[in-house]
């Protein structure tokens, strides 16, 4: 006989070698608020259907809300003997309020007790994700609206294409933040499943109402069929997958940072508060949060990787191997917040150098797609047009000239269509007020993006 919550049908102590392999509480003792939170809810429906009575239920709920108080202010001794944070509740309810603490684990089990856990504390993960991505939304529209004027080079290839407003590069971003906040919204409707009640595997005999217990912890749903209710991790690997595209937005926004912040392109200098210097070169400052932001991306997608891996070999229903489904869980979502948070902040308190990225957008021959465009408006085919404006950009390059820099004759040699209204046609401005196209960078088109994505803000709850 052992003093474990097993140990009826044990001779053997357990191995202690055995007891730190198996133990997961450094990992789960998190989720203890919803551990906690879910036993209460259990014991209120117990106590709805006669299983237990009111007053039973009453000395357990007082019980456990003694534990969380204990857990709260450190009090509560942790430890690898009793494995998980269902047992170590479990186990200080039993000291706490003696023997009718056995009677809380009728109609239920570990797995579906930690399937419930996980979701309550998802639930919440979720709801700070999208308050932060609607904070650094709102950053965006914020910086959008400042900078409506500020024109930049827009990049193929990462080479110089065509002027954009700086807004709608932002706004871009912007875009890529409000899908992932729908994905995770969308996420959270299988989330919002209850599975308490599924017991081990098969259900329970006993008379229970699982949408009671759903009602009391604001679950939408219940899980339909027990099985799937202690093996399902779709809705982590969903939240994971949500998490990996965020980051990746994240990091492609990180890394343009990066590369504006060098001397070679110079369109913004990271605040100091958000740079770090270089212990041996006094000159340097290094833009490390955006660096670190583009590496984290990586621990993100391996958590999801791992899940994923984990659960494509297993047999329904529960298998010991989920245990190590929360280490890479709890490390995406917190990677992510915080990512999320401090990007947020680092980019409301970045300087844009606006000179230097209009400047920008006078070299490189930028306006030669509009030059085509003029004699396409003129009457000349595009290929012509093409090859037209293609000429001049050799002739310029040879006599190291931009085209707005040629001379009015200069141009009409390359067609008589040209005439002296060319050189106000080929200025960055009246080339970004000319695409006018839905989503295109005016900036009419850009201000009424704007204004869409305020109107979305404010009608954003969580
Ligand atoms: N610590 C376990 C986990 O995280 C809880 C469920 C254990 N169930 C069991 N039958 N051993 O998956």
């Amino acid at each position: 006989m052992t003093e474990k919550l097993w140990g009826g049908r044990f001779d053997e102590k357990t191995d202690e070698g055995v007891e730190a392999f198996t133990s997961s509480i450094n990992v789960d003792k998190r989720l203890y608020p919803y551990d906690i939170d879910g036993s209460i809810a259990h014991c209120r429906m117990l106590a709805k259907c006669g299983i237990i009575t009111a007053e039973e239920a009453s000395t357990l709920t007082q019980g456990l809300e003694a534990i969380r108080l204990e857990i709260q202010k450190g009090q509560f001794g942790f430890s690898d003997r009793l494995e998980d944070i269902h047992m170590h509740i479990e186990s200080r309810l039993a000291e706490l309020v003696g023997a009718v603490s056995q009677k809380l684990h009728t109609a239920r089990s570990r797995n579906d007790q930690v399937a419930l856990d996980v979701r309550l504390y998802l639930k919440d993960a979720s709801r700070q994700v999208l308050s932060g991505l609607a904070e650094l939304r709102k950053t965006l529209v914020g910086l959008a609206v400042k900078y409506i004027d500020m024109i930049m080079p827009g990049y193929t290839h990462l080479q110089r294409a065509q002027p954009v407003l700086f807004s709608h590069h932002l706004m871009a971003y912007y875009e890529m933040f409000e899908r992932d906040a729908a994905r995770f919204a969308e996420g959270m409707t299988r989330i919002d499943v209850m599975p308490l009640g599924s017991a081990a595997l098969a259900g329970t005999p006993h008379p229970i109402d699982r949408h009671f217990t759903a009602g009391l912890l604001g679950f939408s749903k219940v899980s339909e069929n027990s099985i799937d209710s202690v093996s399902d991790r779709d809705f982590m690997i969903e939240f994971l997958s949500s998490a990996s595209i965020c980051m990746m937005h994240l990091s492609r926004f990180s890394e343009e940072l990066v590369l504006w912040s060098t001397a070679e392109f110079g369109f913004i200098e990271l605040s100091d508060a958000f740079a770090t210097g270089s212990s041996i070169m006094p000159q340097k400052k290094n833009p490390d949060v955006p660096e670190l932001i583009r590496g984290k991306s990586a621990r993100v997608f391996g958590s999801l990787v791992s899940l994923l891996v984990l659960m494509k070999g297993l047999p329904l229903s529960y298998n010991r191997d989920m245990q190590e489904d929360k280490a890479p869980l709890f490390d995406a979502a917190d990677t992510l917040t915080s990512c999320i948070h401090i990007f947020n902040r680092m980019l409301s308190r970045m300087n844009v150098r606006s000179q230097v990225m209009g400047d920008a957008v006078l070299c490189g021959f930028m306006n030669a797609t509009d030059m085509a465009d003029y004699l396409v408006a003129r009457g000349m085919p595009f290929r012509e047009a093409h090859g037209c404006a293609g000429k001049a950009v050799a002739y310029a390059l040879k006599n190291k000239k931009e085209l707005h820099d040629l001379t009015l004759d200069e141009m009409k040699s390359f067609s008589g269509l040209i005439g002296d209204d060319i050189f106000q046609f080929l200025t960055p401005r009246a080339m970004i007020d000319r695409r006018r196209s839905w989503g295109g960078t005016a900036t009419d088109n850009v201000r009424d993006a704007i204004q869409r994505a305020q109107e979305a803000l404010k009608k954003e709850t969580f």
